[in-house]
């Protein structure tokens, strides 16, 4: 449960990992250890969580990894997932055109081109230290797999909630639900299929995933159950480089993700709008700043839905949407006593200047690098299926996309025409892995799952840092709220501000409401979102800050 009094960060003087689970920090701390740098840290914890966090950790998903070197380079590996070649605009919907409940999201339709493991072999290749071997990052992560581990309480209590899901289909049932007896804390939990994925890819290199046992297995799964994801799809399937967003925040530079993440462009569009105010003065939770940031927020998932999609298919006018003079005029409405009405919120008009479940963790090293990656299967363990004889749990990110435009996605997100399915299309994604710097070094590295809300959830560890002074635990602790244009409703997590401040919100127009916001997520208790593994940079003592979230109760920091 997130805290409001501080807790102490982790600190150490050298390398540090923030993720999802204790086993995978460890396991990219060691990699620190042995000589490797942030980047092959970070693609060692990412091949350990596939293994031991498999709702979010994957080798049959996709994501973005922000690198930014201590000699400045930075770059972001784009491992979003593809559309099959046979994939069409209107495959979700029936012949009526009504789109087809969980065909975008459950069983093989739902699937995308898995990208994790090209673009961690891309990074590898690229940008590691060169000191150790694509084997080496793949071992522990193998070991994991063949080996086991123990079922923890709170894993036992995670797969029994999502035994719908995972119990539709033959293998995931095998895998994950023990044959349907399910598992009990205290179990070891073993994965002999994964193991030998993984050792595959040890023995023949990253393109085996895509070109040899492995691609051939999930392609044939894939056709004998009405799948899309064929051999050639994998065959041509790349991850690849692309210039990441620079912005800047009351003198901070903010480092973020490209389209085909809508990430990078809300962050800095939600930024730019809220800077000319003084958001200091206003204090963390009054009315004003909830107001004023849900205004920007509202403005910056308009432009999204109309705007943002795959940069390969449609022409995202990126450079006219982070303009300060397009920001300003987008803000010339704003009325600091009054609700915009979602409704009557036209798209902005921006110069085209130019052409359920995440993970996030954050790594920085010894001298500096600082790799920030978002990753996942889209919904909690993805489409649920596991591809026959791999051990490979299966995305469902084909959700992402526009089914049709004006139906609402799993996360409740309109989005528009520009995000329409297409052969080798990227969808959507609002994964922002994100890096921080001050006085041109790093100073914070952070980025959340939880569709939509990651955006939202970034901007408060970043703008509690900047302009609360916050530690980053207190900055990742704080409560939460998002708004995201449609539905036209402030959500917001549990102690998020007064009921008298309430009041004043929804004199201003605001309807505010404490609801979930993952559909589809079997806890239904979960009014907490985000898991925002963070690590701040102390500029004086150069100290590393760890902060795990306190709302993924087995987040963990590790740094030496
Ligand atoms: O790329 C996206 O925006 C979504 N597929 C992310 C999904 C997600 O964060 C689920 N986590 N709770």
């Amino acid at each position: 449960m997130p805290l409001q009094a501080q807790r102490r960060p982790v600190e150490s003087p050298n390398g540090m990992v923030a993720s999802a689970h204790a086993l995978a920090s460890q396991i990219g701390v060691d990699c620190l250890r042995q000589g490797g740098n942030a980047v092959d840290a970070a693609v060692a914890t990412g091949l350990a969580l596939s293994v031991v966090y498999p709702r979010a950790g994957n080798l049959g998903g996709g994501g973005f990894l922000l690198i930014r070197l201590a000699d400045g380079r930075t770059t972001l590996i784009d491992f979003r997932e593809t559309a099959p070649a046979a994939a069409t605009r209107t495959m979700f919907q029936d012949a009526q055109g009504n789109v087809v409940a969980d065909r975008s999201t459950v069983g093989y339709l739902a699937s995308g081109v898995p990208g994790t493991v090209a673009g961690f072999a891309l990074a590898w290749e690229k940008y590691g230290s060169g000191k150790l071997s694509w084997s080496q990052l793949v071992e522990p992560a193998r070991q994991l797999a063949e080996k086991g581990f123990v079922v923890s309480p709170y894993f036992a209590q995670d797969l029994r909630a999502s035994r719908d899901l995972l119990g539709k289909n033959a293998e995931s049932t095998r895998v994950y639900l023990n044959g349907g007896k399910l598992f009990a804390a205290g179990d070891r939990f073993v994965q002999p299929d994964l193991a030998a994925t993984l050792r595959r890819l040890q023995e023949r290199g990253s393109r085996e995933f895509y070109e040899g046992e492995t691609a051939r297995l999930i392609a044939e799964d894939m056709q004998a159950h009405g799948g899309l994801v064929r051999r050639d799809d994998l065959k041509s399937y790349r991850a690849v480089e692309r210039a990441p967003l620079h912005g800047s925040y009351r003198g901070f530079e903010v480092i973020a993700p490209p389209p085909p993440s809508s990430g990078g462009v809300a962050l800095l569009q939600i930024l730019g709008m809220i800077e000319p105010y003084d958001v200091a003065a206003m204090g963390t939770n009054s009315a004003a700043k909830i107001h004023l940031f849900t205004e920007a927020m509202r403005r910056a998932f308009r432009d999204r839905a109309e705007y943002l999609g795959d940069p390969d298919f449609v022409r995202v006018p990126v450079a006219g949407l982070l303009e300060p003079k397009y920001l300003k005029t987008r803000m010339a409405d704003f009325d600091p006593e009054k609700a915009t009405p979602s409704a009557s919120l036209p798209a902005g008009s921006p110069l085209s200047g130019e052409s359920h479940e995440t993970t996030h963790y954050s790594v920085v090293d010894a001298a500096g690098n600082a790799a920030s990656c978002t990753y996942t299967l889209n919904g909690l363990y993805g489409s649920g299926v596991t591809a026959a004889g791999t051990g490979v749990l299966l995305n469902n990110e084909m959700d992402d996309f526009t089914a049709k435009v004006g139906v609402k996605n799993l996360y409740g997100l309109m989005q528009g025409e520009s995000n329409a399915v297409a052969p080798g299309k990227r969808p959507l994604s609002s994964m922002t892995p994100t890096i921080v710097l001050k006085n041109h070094a790093p100073f914070l590295v952070t980025g959340s799952p939880g569709g939509p809300t990651i955006i939202t959830t970034t901007l408060f560890v970043v703008t509690n840092v900047i302009d609360h002074s916050m530690s980053v635990t207190q900055a990742v602790d704080a409560p939460r709220f998002h708004h995201q244009w449609q539905p036209d409703v402030v959500n917001y997590e549990p102690f998020f501000t007064s009921q008298d401040t309430m009041a004043l919100l929804r004199a201003k127009g605001h309807v505010l409401q404490p609801r979930k916001l993952y559909p589809n997520d079997p806890d239904a208790a979960a009014r907490y979102w985000g898991d925002a593994e963070s690590i701040l940079i102390d500029p004086k003592t150069q100290l590393r800050q760890g902060a795990n979230d306190p709302r993924n109760p087995e987040s963990t920091v590790a740094g030496y």
